[in-house]
């Protein structure tokens, strides 16, 4: 195992720590929220809207975490006030958010599962009817210990990864899987633009077809208002893409080397990142268009992978099943390896601050898990309430712990990220950071410098604004 004077431990290899940190960038949310965004935000409109801003916003917000981390090599929730004494409370929302996650993402893994079984089990045909995802998860077509048994799997997987260690667990699971998703995905993306379709109106689409809506630019009717519509749902999907303001990063960053060249990982964690939700938009986008038409790609989350995919997997024939089988394979390996670096960074966040060993640390997390988990399973039956968020929607327990972190504590954990390393410690920090001591070079310094100081703050608070339900008209 690589450890350091301290015993601290660090990633074996730049590559392990490229792929362990794609692992978690690569989740659900480039799986089920990317493609449907491209296909309702002008497709590659959309698309040259978000590769702009992976390689400014994304990669200031990356690069900040990542230095902090390695700087202070030390977990999220202490990390901060080694960067700066003062700013230690950062570290709290830094260590919430990952906690606040966790449950609700493994009871989301728990549901993949769940759909990984039926289609291998040849449940698929049942799954093709709306109410099979709401009768199972609210547990009235079976028993509500369904998710919960499903959600305490995923857990479990999780977790042993985490006990097996950042080498032998998180890095060497993500040597292996990262690749397979790259060859899985690229597989379903091909063969989703083989596929044709005649509708009861005699209209034939074609894979093809769909890949036009998806990646040629639309921009008809645009509007200074809808402009800034696709932008910010850009600036939204990209920072929850890169598995920044989540303390992931931070955490990621305090296992590399001081002798690592940080900007090159950097790089190739954003092409990987992007690449998968490029390959996500082309594996759903020209199926679901061909098999639904034009309105099929109007859900994003839960209800386009667990409701419309099943119907579009069905409309395929023969091969569906297979497919399905395929394809939830790859959304498993994406979740469990995003869920295992949200625990990572709980698990570092305990053993750094209450100098407590691992083990215990994995503990205490995993009943923390495992107990909010559960009310979020109930939130569904026993528990259910309709929440009211800000921004007008109605929410279980699920939605609500979602919109805290999501909405709320991240963009705010950003922004005020931002403003620590651009106002506070200065850029500079960041620049010493990964340069150390002229060793590498810090490529794109005065964009870095822009960015931090005033772009990222300035769409960073305009998306928190945004998230409070104040920009009505956003
Ligand atoms: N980047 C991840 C995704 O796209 C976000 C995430 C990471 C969520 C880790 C939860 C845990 O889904």
């Amino acid at each position: 195992m690589s450890k350091d004077s301290q015993g601290r431990s660090s990633w074996s290899s730049s590559l392990g720590f490229v792929l362990a940190a794609a692992a978690s960038a690569v989740g659900l949310g480039n799986i089920w929220r990317f493609p449907y965004l491209a296909a309702k935000d002008g497709g590659g409109l959309f698309i040259i809207i978000y590769i702009i801003l992976v390689v400014t916003f994304g990669f200031t917000l990356l690069t900040s975490e990542l230095s902090i981390g390695r700087f202070a090599q030390h977990g999220p929730l202490t990390a901060y006030g080694k960067v700066k004494k003062g700013w230690g409370w950062l570290g709290i929302i830094a260590c919430a958010v990952p906690a606040i996650i966790l449950p609700y993402y493994c009871a989301i893994g728990g549901w993949v599962l769940k759909y990984l079984f039926a289609f291998l089990t040849g449940d698929a045909t049942a799954a093709v009817d709306s109410t099979y995802f709401t009768g199972f998860i609210t547990g009235e077509s079976s028993s509500i210990g369904e998710p919960i048994a499903w959600m305490l799997v995923f857990t479990l997987v999780t977790f042993v990864v985490i006990a097996l260690g950042v080498n032998k667990g998180i890095e060497n699971v993500s040597k292996v899987l990262m690749p397979a998703l790259l060859i899985i995905a690229v597989a379903i993306g091909l063969f989703s633009l083989t596929v044709s379709f005649t509708d009861a109106d005699g209209v034939t689409r074609t894979g093809i077809d769909g890949l036009a809506v998806y990646v040629i630019p639309n921009l008809d009717g645009i509007t200074v208002g809808s402009f800034l519509t696709v932008l910010f749902d850009a600036v939204s999907q990209l920072f929850f893409s890169i598995s920044v303001a989540m303390g992931i990063m931070v955490a990621y960053g305090s296992y590399v080397k001081k002798d690592a060249n940080l900007m090159s990982s950097i790089n190739r964690i954003e092409i990987f990142d992007t690449g998968v939700a490029l390959l996500a938009g082309l594996m759903i986008v020209p199926a679901v268009f061909t098999f639904m038409g034009s309105d099929g790609m109007s859900s994003a989350g839960p209800s386009l992978i667990f409701v419309t995919l099943p119907k579009v997997f069905d409309a395929m024939g023969g091969i569906g099943p297979i497919v399905g089988i395929v394809f939830f394979l790859l959304v498993t390996i994406a979740a469990v390896t995003s869920a295992i670096s949200i625990a990572e960074a709980v698990v570092a966040s305990l053993v750094d601050k209450f100098t407590m060993p691992r083990k215990r640390a994995i503990v205490i997390t995993a009943v923390w898990g495992i107990v909010m988990g559960l009310i979020v399973c109930f939130g569904y039956n026993l528990l259910y309430f309709e929440f009211t968020l800000p921004n007008g929607s109605v929410a279980q327990v699920l939605d609500v712990m979602d919109y805290l972190s999501n909405s709320i504590l991240m963009p705010a954990l950003a922004l005020l990220t931002c403003i620590l390393i651009g106002w506070v410690v200065k850029p500079k920090f960041v620049f010493d950071e990964v340069e150390q001591g002229g060793k590498f070079k810090f490529q794109r310094r005065g964009l870095f410098v822009v960015m931090v100081k005033y772009v990222c703050p300035i769409l960073l608070f305009v998306l928190l604004v945004k998230s409070l339900g104040l920009l009505p008209f956003l």
